[in-house]
């Protein structure tokens, strides 16, 4: 009994007595000072292991520009009811807000659902701290729509945020042409995202993956097959239809996963254009290029120009060929009718013999 006493007596000295009270006075209006009181000093942090520390500071006014101000900090923690609080409030987790079909107007266009079954979620889920959780690429109270420059996940800001774990990747992108054009503010550039989407990131490996070699041709030619984006820059845009109908194009349509595609010639991280020497499809390094599955290739059969349009005759060699094996399949497939032609009929002429 003495002992509860105790404790209301405590209590009231904190409110009405500490300094917690004199602010709870002092902003009657904003119910969310309650809590920045003490979360609202720089300094206010936890010692999570020896030496490591955690800080528990909210900067207040990015959070009230964040996309987030209109809730109230007890709508998100909802169990820190009384003050002071219990001293680890329940865990806060952005999918439980942010799932398909919620009332909360939440939006999840870009299925940040997708998460969980990512190379990301999966590993968090699995017990590496490494891996990013949601906070890691959109800040906790800071959260921005993507459109936002402010935002972690903005367009030139999301190549450091994933780039903070991913740190050789991203020096190798931004050595690349896509990098470099990004830098200069051409916002039509790949970032990280475009290539690897962002909350459904896959390894290489898995068949779902947009960098799979069965799709990466697909998430190339997202843009370079776009007819206005590509001239504006002076960039062929014939590109992904030539190399469709290429020998290599064809086969990995036809499932043969060792053909080349896009990424096998031009690198992925590091893409450079054709004119600097670094590049694997500067003429200097293409027999090394293509060597990597042609053993045998000459300097003379690397020199040649890669995307042709065999349909052209300007192909040349690659012309003839191909109109060569184009005739050739349909004689190839007119004898075939006419040999089954020709059977059928001896056939039916054996049958009227022997009846
Ligand atoms: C009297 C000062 C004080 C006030 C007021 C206060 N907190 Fe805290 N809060 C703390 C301290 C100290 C901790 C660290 C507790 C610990 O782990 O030792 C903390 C921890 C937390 C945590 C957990 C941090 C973690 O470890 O992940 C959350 C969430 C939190 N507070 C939310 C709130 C909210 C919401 C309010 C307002 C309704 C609020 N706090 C008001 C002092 C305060
Ligand atoms: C939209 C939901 C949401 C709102 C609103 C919100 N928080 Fe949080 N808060 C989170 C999430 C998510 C976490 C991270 C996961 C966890 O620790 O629960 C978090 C973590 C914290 C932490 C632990 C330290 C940290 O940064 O990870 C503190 C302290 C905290 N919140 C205080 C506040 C205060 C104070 C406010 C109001 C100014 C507030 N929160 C508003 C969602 C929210
Ligand atoms: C309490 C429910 C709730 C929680 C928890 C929550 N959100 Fe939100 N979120 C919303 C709502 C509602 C909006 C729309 C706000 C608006 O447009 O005014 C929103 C908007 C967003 C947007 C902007 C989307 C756009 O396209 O404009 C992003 C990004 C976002 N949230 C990410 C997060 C992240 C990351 C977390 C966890 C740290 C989180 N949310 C936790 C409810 C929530
Ligand atoms: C690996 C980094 C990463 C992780 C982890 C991540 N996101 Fe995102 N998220 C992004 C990027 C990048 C964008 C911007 C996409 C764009 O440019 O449109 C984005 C966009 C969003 C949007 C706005 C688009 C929309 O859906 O309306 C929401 C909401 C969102 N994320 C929520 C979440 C939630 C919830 C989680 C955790 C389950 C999460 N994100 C985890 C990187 C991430
Ligand atoms: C907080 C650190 C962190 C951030 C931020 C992060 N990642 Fe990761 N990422 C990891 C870790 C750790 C793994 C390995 C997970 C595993 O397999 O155990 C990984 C795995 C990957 C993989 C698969 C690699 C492989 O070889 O299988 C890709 C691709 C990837 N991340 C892309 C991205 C992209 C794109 C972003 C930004 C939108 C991003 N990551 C942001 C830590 C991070
Ligand atoms: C132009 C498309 C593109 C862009 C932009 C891009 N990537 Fe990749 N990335 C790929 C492809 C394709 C692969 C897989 C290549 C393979 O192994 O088949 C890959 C592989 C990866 C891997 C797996 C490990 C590795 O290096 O092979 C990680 C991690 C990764 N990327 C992270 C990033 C990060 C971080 C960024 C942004 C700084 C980024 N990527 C930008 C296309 C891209
Ligand atoms: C989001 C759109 C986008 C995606 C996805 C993309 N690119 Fe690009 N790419 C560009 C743009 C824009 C440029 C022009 C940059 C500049 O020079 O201004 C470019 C330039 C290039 C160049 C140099 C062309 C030249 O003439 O200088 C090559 C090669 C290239 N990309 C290959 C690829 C490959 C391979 C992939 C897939 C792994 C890919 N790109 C994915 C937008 C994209
Ligand atoms: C990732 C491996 C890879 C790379 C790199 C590659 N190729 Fe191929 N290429 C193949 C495969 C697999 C075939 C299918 C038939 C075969 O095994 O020869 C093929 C077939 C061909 C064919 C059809 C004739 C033939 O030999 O069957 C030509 C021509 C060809 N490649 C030229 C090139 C040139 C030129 C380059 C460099 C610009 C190149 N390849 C780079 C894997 C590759
Ligand atoms: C077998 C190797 C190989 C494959 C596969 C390949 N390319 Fe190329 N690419 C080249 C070579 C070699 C050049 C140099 C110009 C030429 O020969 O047409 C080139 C040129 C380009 C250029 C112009 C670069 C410049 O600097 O002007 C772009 C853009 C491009 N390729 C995109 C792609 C895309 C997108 C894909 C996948 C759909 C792809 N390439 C597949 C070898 C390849």
């Amino acid at each position: 009994m003495t002992s509860r006493c105790l404790a209301y007596l405590m209590w009231g000295i904190w409110l009405f007595g500490g300094i917690p009270g004199s602010l709870w006075a002092q902003s009657p209006k904003d119910p969310n000072q309650r809590c920045q009181v003490c979360h609202g000093k720089p300094d206010l942090k936890v010692e999570v292991r020896p030496g490591v520390f955690r800080t528990l500071f909210i900067d207040y006014e990015k959070f009230k520009s964040s996309v987030h101000h209109k809730f109230q900090c007890v709508d998100c923690h909802t169990d820190v009811v009384s003050i002071p609080h219990r001293r680890m409030p329940k865990k806060i987790y952005c999918l439980q807000c942010h799932f398909e079909g919620n009332v909360v107007g939440a939006p999840v266009q870009r299925m940040p659902e997708k998460y969980k079954e990512s190379v990301h979620g999966k590993a968090r889920l699995a017990g590496n701290p490494e891996a990013p959780d949601c906070q890691d690429c959109h800040t906790t109270h800071n959260v921005r729509p993507p459109g936002d420059p402010q935002s972690s996940v903005y367009k030139t800001n999301v190549i450091q945020t994933c780039g903070k774990c991913h740190i050789q990747q991203l020096q190798d992108y931004t050595e690349g042409i896509h990098g470099q054009a990004l830098k200069q503010g051409d916002l039509a550039a790949p970032a990280c995202n475009d290539c690897h989407q962002e909350h459904d990131v896959l390894p290489p490996e898995d068949p779902k993956s947009s960098i799979n070699p069965k799709n990466v041709v697909q998430t190339c030619a997202k843009c370079h097959e776009n007819e206005r984006l590509m001239t504006q820059r002076g960039v062929p845009v014939e590109q992904v239809e030539t190399y469709k109908e290429s020998f290599h194009g064809i086969a990995l349509e036809f499932g043969m996963k060792t053909a080349a595609n896009c990424v096998s010639c031009h690198g992925y991280h590091r893409i450079l254009p054709q004119k600097d020497p670094r590049s694997p499809i500067n003429p200097a390094n293409l027999a090394k290029t293509c060597g990597k599955c042609h053993p045998r290739a000459t300097e003379t059969v690397a020199k040649g120009s890669f995307h042709i349009n065999p349909k052209e005759p300007s192909a040349g060699i690659v012309y003839a060929i191909s109109t060569f094996f184009k005739w050739f399949t349909y004689s190839v497939i007119a004898g075939l009718i006419l040999h089954i032609l020709l059977d059928l009929f001896g056939r039916v002429r054996r049958k009227r013999r022997a009846l």
